[in-house]
């Protein structure tokens, strides 16, 4: 049986402009796990989040753009990868409402912007709240709306998202917990340990929180210019140079080989001057981004083309996960169809012998020795497997369609003669409720 690929998913704020840093600490190394045949990636604009801290309708537009493009530039395939805006799927803020509604409000007050926020306020004699908007309170449910609703595996974040991480942990577990099944999978954060903190001009952490970036596709001269604004200290042309501790030596190793890095190193201790030090580094990370910046500058003037890009990604994501998602958390939650109501049957789910024919599993033994199982309605066989070897597979199988784990898409199964997907997940759906009934029923 296929092992569905693990699914990658990480969230980029639509807010200022793309620099070294960014490109180094995240675009280049999720471009790169992006190829990985095992994983399934999706990579999305939070621009929704991103109106949390701007509200700055042209700057987010220009920040949309200019990150979009910066993707693209950097390499990242649309067609291997899910690319999208957080906005132009509405699954995502619906999903947040219904997340919202079992999350727990004093974990929230716990969430680090939060707090950070209130601190300041009570440093400067303020209200608790002041100043603070619902929307940066409610940020990490947004979040974990974000991640929940393509049940992402794993979460590759810097080492200030993990809390939300494990926020949307807490509120997926919730969900599952009072609606009965497991609907949604539970995400682990990534911190990537060996991925480099790039240094900026001053030689703290680049940032744009600090004014000391370098941003990624800025002209030939102005990098040139910027490199050589870099902090050095005053030692002269043909003194040796400590490689530790220098902005100039990290922001080289980040874009060169390690045979380059070691004779970077070598010059140092020669006692290269920093005049040519610079004019090495710009020579390198010239070399690496000239070729990025000609496509980002190509992208950019062909705007329509990046939004029908972002538009296809998320129409297709939402046709083949968001929607059949919600329509299935819809039903858990109980915002359902009335016309399938009896009169009478509404104060508790009606008993099992009142409800339609179930469809039902049935695991057996072909002649050739091997095991199969079709799902069955009636005298209809909704679907009917592959063979395996052994019937454990077969269980496992049927297990993970029981529970939503394993997408009809890519069970070992076809659908049977003249049978709608359709039919196979709705008739799945009234098996996993039935399941989820059962269970209630035990804990009950
Ligand atoms: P900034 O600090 O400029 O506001 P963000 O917080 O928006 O940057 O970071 C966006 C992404 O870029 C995150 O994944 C973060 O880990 C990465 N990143 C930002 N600055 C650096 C840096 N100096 N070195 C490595 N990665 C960085
Ligand atoms: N909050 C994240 C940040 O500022 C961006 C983000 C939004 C995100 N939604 C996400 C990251 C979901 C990972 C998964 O960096």
């Amino acid at each position: 049986m296929p092992a569905r690929p693990t699914r990658v998913l990480t969230g980029i704020t639509t807010s200022g402009t793309p620099h070294l840093g960014n490109y180094v600490g995240a675009v280049r190394p999720a471009i790169a796990a992006s190829r990985d045949p095992g994983s399934e990636s999706f990579y999305f604009l939070a621009d929704l989040h991103s109106l949390i801290k701007a509200q700055d309708p042209a700057r987010t537009q220009r920040s949309t753009l200019e990150i979009a493009a910066t993707w693209l530039a950097a390499g990242l395939e649309p067609d291997r990868v899910w690319f999208y805006r957080q906005s132009d799927v509405p699954e995502i803020t619906e999903l947040t409402w219904m997340l919202t509604c079992v999350a727990g409000k004093g974990i929230l007050n716990r969430a680090h912007a939060y707090k950070a926020a209130v601190d300041r306020n009570r440093a400067e004699g303020e209200d608790d709240d002041s100043g603070v908007t619902a929307g940066l309170f409610m940020y990490p449910v947004l979040m974990a709306a974000d991640i929940l609703i393509f049940n992402a595996d794993r979460v590759p974040v810097g080492r200030d998202q993990v809390q939300h991480i494990e926020m949307a942990r807490d509120f997926g577990q919730r969900f599952n917990h009072v609606y009965g099944r497991e609907w949604f999978t539970l995400p682990e954060a990534v911190v990537e340990a060996h991925v480099a903190t790039l240094p900026g001009l001053d030689g703290r952490k680049m940032s744009k929180s600090y004014d000391n970036t370098i941003p990624l596709f800025v002209p030939e001269a102005e990098l040139r210019r910027l490199v050589f604004s870099i902090v050095t200290d005053s030692r002269a042309p043909g003194e040796p140079k400590p490689v530790e501790g220098s902005a100039l030596y990290e922001l080289y190793r980040a874009f060169a080989t390690p045979e380059e890095a070691a004779a970077f190193g070598q010059a140092f201790a020669d006692g290269i001057g920093w005049g040519e030090a610079k004019q090495r580094l710009a020579d390198l990370l010239e070399r690496e981004i000239a070729p990025l910046r000609a496509r980002y500058l190509d992208l950019v003037a062909r705007p329509g083309d990046i939004e029908d890009t972002l538009r296809d990604g998320a129409r297709r994501l939402r046709e083949r996960y968001a929607t059949p998602l919600l329509a299935q958390v819809r039903e858990a939650v109980g915002l359902r169809d009335l016309s399938q109501v009896r009169l009478g049957s509404l104060q508790e789910e009606e008993a099992p012998a009142a409800k339609p024919p179930l469809a039902t599993f049935k695991q057996y033994r072909e002649a050739d020795g091997r095991f199969y199982f079709k799902l069955v309605e009636g005298e209809r066989v909704l679907l009917q497997s592959h063979a395996f070897d052994a019937p454990r597979e077969a269980g496992q199988a049927i297990a993970a369609l029981r529970r939503g784990t394993l997408a009809l898409a890519q069970a070992p199964a076809t659908l049977g003669e003249g049978v709608d997907a359709s039919d196979v997940r709705a008739a799945l759906d009234a098996i996993a409720a039935a399941d989820a009934d059962r269970a209630a029923k035990t804990q009950a």
